[in-house]
């Protein structure tokens, strides 16, 4: 079911303006890798659950599903060394599906200490088959697959995995090889149609469900999760982003001491919430550098250093490079040189700055989680993230930073609430994506600074007017672009000719595929006259109702 990503010139970001953009495209400029810090130590408090990856594509919606019932997970390979497996203290082992067959060979198997550590496991799909090959059982291909919905009837064992749901419920299935005999000691929890085994179980917390219980096509499934690892796990669901904004603090302290750190401010969530947490945790240790392009939209350099300079007192050296970057634009049309010219400027700049704030021990970085579990593992995937993930290339190879990075084990709306946590503002959290490039690539053609005030007004009047629709929160991302087409319009006696502007309105849950919004036409119509009576240079507005694929979000 996982949707092939497709190949892409674009620079892959995490969902926001992150500098880290900036310094991945200008790729001329490869320093010295700071080195990444060693695994965390954990609080004491922390429950926490390890995700065993057999390259399942639902391997991350367990994990999702995990945090969601409110208990710390990670998610480890395979092959993890039982180490960094012990330092996260686990109550409990969850065995993803993946889509080998136990009985090949080479097939990859649980590690032995998920047995040996005698903690309750929960093996879903291929785990439960390879928890079942482990253990003594038996694995054969299925007369038939089994793929969608099928009603699970529980037997009448009774196993607190199924405790206050209904003796009947609808699973969501997708497997081809199924349990022919189970492990001794093992029972039968409940069975499906095609599936006598479709969950097991031992009296010693180990369990087998041939079903997904992350997905949503198995409604109960999240009931199913949260008694394994309550009930089973005995977690208490203690993870919550207030605890995580007190956890992160002390260890953030601890990293840092006393030395100082640097962090780019980009407007985005992902820095907006790093520099937060960072600032609690070391206050004037931290100098956040907030580079103005020249590409940014209506206020928001003003929004920007009013929140952070003067509601937060951050030290933050703000530099109005908008000059530099228009100058290095001149000209410019294609779009693959714009952003390298865009990324190349930006690092020069950040370079020069962060060189007069003198010795700097750390560089705080907005890396989430899907970066670093996509760098550490899943076959070509990883190519893209690692350059994400190591993107800090770029920065000045004198200068020995070691990275400070509060968020990598979190997971976009969990950035979010902890952003709420911490007291940003709504409008600052739910913020919707907005390029590294900023408004470079909306404008077709030339950059220059009267198309960037024709766009600049236009697209004011599209977050406006979406706002005013309340439906800000829904779209991924909507904005205007400023096309060089030209075209013959009528404004009372006046033949006129200008400008035409295109609306993008996109809904998306990972920007790596998206459907146009259906924009209700009253708002598509607020919009269109607004802009032509509002934006003089502009006469004509269209909406673009292409999808990606084939289309991408962005025009350039
Ligand atoms: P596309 O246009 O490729 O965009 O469908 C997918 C997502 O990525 C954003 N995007 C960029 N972000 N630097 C960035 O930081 C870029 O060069 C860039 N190009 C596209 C885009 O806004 C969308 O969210």
């Amino acid at each position: 079911m996982e949707k092939e990503k497709p190949e892409s010139h674009r620079v892959s970001v995490s969902g926001d303006v992150e500098v880290s953009a900036y310094l991945e495209i200008a790729k001329g400029r490869v320093g010295e890798q700071p080195l990444a810090e060693p695994e965390e130590k954990l609080g004491a408090e922390r429950e926490a659950v390890v995700i065993i990856d057999f390259g399942s594509q639902y391997s991350w919606l367990i994990a999702r599903r995990v945090r969601e019932c409110r208990v710390y997970c990670e998610v480890m390979h395979h092959d993890a060394p039982w180490e960094r497996v012990a330092s996260l203290r686990p109550k409990g082992f969850i065995l993803s599906g993946g889509p080998s067959s136990v009985y090949e060979p080479g097939a990859p198997q649980a590690p032995a200490y998920v047995y040996e550590s005698r903690l309750p496991v929960l093996g879903i799909c291929y785990g439960m088959q390879v928890m079942a090959h482990q253990l003594g059982g038996k694995v054969a291909k299925g007369v038939k697959r089994e793929y969608g919905l099928a009603v699970l009837h529980q037997n009448s064992v009774s196993s607190p995995l199924f405790e206050g749901l209904p003796p009947e419920m609808p699973v969501w299935m997708s497997h081809c090889d199924r349990i022919e005999e189970m492990p001794p000691g093992f029972v039968s929890l409940a069975y499906t149609e095609n599936s006598p085994v479709a969950a097991m179980g031992n009296d010693q917390g180990l369990i087998g469900l041939q079903f997904h219980p992350e997905v949503v096509h198995t409604p109960q499934g999240k009931a199913i999760l949260q008694n394994f690892l309550y009930k089973i796990c005995g977690c208490s669901g203690n993870w919550t982003p207030g605890s995580f904004v007190a956890e992160s603090i002390e260890r953030v302290k601890e990293q840092v001491g006393t030395g100082r750190v640097i962090c780019a401010l980009s407007g985005g969530v992902d820095s907006a919430v790093t520099a937060t947490l960072i600032h609690r945790a070391v206050g004037d240790q931290l100098t956040c550098i907030f580079v103005n392009t020249g590409l940014l939209r209506r206020e928001e350099v003003e929004r920007t250093i009013n929140t952070f300079q003067r509601n937060m007192k951050m030290n933050l050296v703000y530099v109005d490079a908008s000059e530099r970057f228009l100058e290095r634009l001149k000209g410019v049309i294609d779009p693959e040189e714009k952003r390298h010219i865009i990324g190349e400027e930006f690092v020069r700049v950040f370079e020069e700055e962060a060189a007069k704030i003198g010795q700097v021990d750390f560089l705080a970085q907005g890396t989430l989680y899907p970066d670093v579990i996509e760098s550490a593992f899943s076959g070509n995937r990883a190519v893209a993230t690692i350059k994400t993930h190591h993107n800090v290339g770029g920065l000045p190879s004198k200068m020995k930073l070691t990275l400070v990075e509060p968020l990598r084990y979190l997971f976009k709306d969990e950035v979010r609430e902890v952003g709420l946590a911490l007291g940003l503002s709504e409008e600052m959290v739910y913020r919707q994506p907005f390029p590294g490039p900023g408004l470079a690539i909306r404008i077709i053609g030339e950059v220059t600074k009267e198309r960037l005030e024709i766009l600049r007004a236009a697209d004011w009047i599209v977050m406006n007017e979406i706002k005013k629709a309340k439906l800000y929160r829904q779209l991924w991302q909507s904005f205007a672009v400023l096309t060089p087409v030209r075209s013959v319009g009528v404004m009372g006696d006046f033949r006129t000719y200008g400008y035409m502007v295109a609306i993008r309105a996109v809904t998306s849950e990972d920007a790596m595929t998206a459907d146009w919004a259906r924009l209700p036409y009253e708002v598509l119509a607020r919009i269109s006259n607004r802009i032509v009576n509002e934006v003089p240079e502009v006469n004509r507005v269209v909406y673009d109702i292409s999808s990606k694929p084939p289309s991408t979000i962005e025009w350039e």
